[in-house]
C-alpha cells in the first residue's frame, strides 16, 4: 500500500492515512487502499481499530480537490459513491473504530471521522465542512452524519457557513468525546482501544450493531433489534464464563481473557 499503513498492536489494529504532502487528502487511490485495508483486518484477533492520519498537522484535509476539479456531474456522483461505500464499510465494520484526529479534519476528513464509532482529537484539531466555499455540497456523508451527531441546527450552521471550528468547540457541540495534547493522543486512543478489547468481543460487536441499526429504526423496531442481539450473546462461551466468574465467590481468582467464542 502506498497511502494507507496498517499495523497491529496487541488486539488493536491501527490504520494510518499517509499522504502527508497533500495533508492526507483522500483521492481515489487512498479510498481504494482504505477499502482493501478494511478487508484485510483479521477479525479473529483484532478487536478494535484506530484510524488516524500521518504527521502532526493533519488527520485528513478532505477529498482531493485536484482530482475533483475536472469531474463531470456523473463522475462527481460516482466519486461520492466511492467515498460513501468505503465510509459505510467503516461505519458498519463489525468491531469498533476510534478516530484519533490529529489535526485538520475538513470536508471528507470530518466525514470519515463521523463514520467512526468514537472521535477523540488533539488540541490542534480543526473541523469543518468547507465544501460550499468550493461550489459543492459535502459528498462523503457530511450532510447526513453531522446532523445526526450534533443536531440539524448546528450542522446546518457549520455546512452553510463553511466555518471551521477548533477542538474545544468540537468538544462543546459533541462532535468529539475528548481533546488531548497532540503527543498524548495516540496513547489515549490505544488505551481506549485496549479497554474495549478486553471486553467480550461478541457482546461488543452486538452493541455496535444494536446502536447503529437501532438508530435507523423507530423505537418499537429498535427495541426488537436489541432483544435479538441480546439473546444472541447467550450460550456463548464468553457469556457463560463472564457470568460464572461474577457468581464465583472465590475472590482470589483472576479473570481470564474472553475467547471471542
Ligand atoms: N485536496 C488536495 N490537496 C490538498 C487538500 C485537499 N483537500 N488539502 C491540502 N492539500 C494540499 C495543498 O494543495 C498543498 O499542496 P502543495 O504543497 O502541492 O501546494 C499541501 O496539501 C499543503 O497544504 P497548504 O499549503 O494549503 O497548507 P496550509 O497549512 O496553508 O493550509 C489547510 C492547510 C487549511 C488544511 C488547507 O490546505 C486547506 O484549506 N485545504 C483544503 C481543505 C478543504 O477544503 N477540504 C474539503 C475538500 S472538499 C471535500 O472533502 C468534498 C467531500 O465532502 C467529499
Amino acid at each position: 500500500m502506498e497511502f494507507v499503513l496498517y499495523e497491529v498492536k496487541g488486539q488493536t489494529g491501527i490504520i494510518t492515512i499517509s499522504r502527508e504532502k497533500a495533508l492526507n487528502a483522500l483521492n481515489s487511490a487512498v479510498l481504494e487502499e482504505l477499502d482493501k485495508t478494511l478487508d484485510s483486518v483479521d477479525l479473529d484477533t483484532v478487536r478494535c481499530l484506530i484510524l488516524t492520519g500521518a504527521g502532526q498537522k493533519s488527520f485528513v484535509a478532505g477529498a482531493d480537490i485536484g482530482e475533483m476539479s475536472t469531474l463531470t456531474k456523473a463522475e462527481g456522483e460516482a466519486f461520492g459513491k466511492k467515498g460513501n461505500d468505503v465510509f459505510r464499510k467503516l461505519e458498519t465494520f463489525p468491531i469498533p473504530v476510534i478516530a484519533a484526529i490529529n489535526g485538520f479534519a475538513l470536508g471528507g476528513g470530518c466525514e470519515i471521522s463521523m463514520s467512526c464509532d468514537i472521535r477523540i482529537c488533539s488540541d490542534n484539531a480543526v473541523f469543518g465542512q468547507p465544501e460550499v466555499g468550493l461550489g459543492i455540497t459535502p459528498g462523503f456523508g457530511g450532510t447526513q452524519r453531522l446532523a445526526r451527531l450534533v443536531g440539524p441546527g448546528m450542522a446546518k450552521q457549520m455546512i452553510y457557513t463553511a466555518r471551521n471550528i477548533k477542538a474545544d468547540e468540537a468538544l462543546r457541540i459533541g462532535l468529539v468525546n475528548a481533546v488531548y495534547p497532540q503527543e498524548e493522543l495516540m496513547a489515549a486512543a490505544e488505551k481506549m482501544a485496549a479497554g474495549i478489547a478486553k471486553n467480550a468481543p461478541i457482546a461488543v460487536r452486538n452493541c455496535k450493531k444494536a446502536i447503529n441499526d437501532g438508530l435507523e429504526a423507530g423505537m418499537d423496531e429498535a427495541i426488537v433489534i436489541e432483544e435479538k442481539l441480546f439473546g444472541d450473546c447467550f450460550e456463548t462461551e464468553d457469556q457463560k464464563y463472564g457470568m460464572a466468574f461474577f457468581l464465583d465467590k472465590n475472590k482470589e481468582k483472576v479473570k481470564e481473557p474472553f475467547q471471542n467464542k
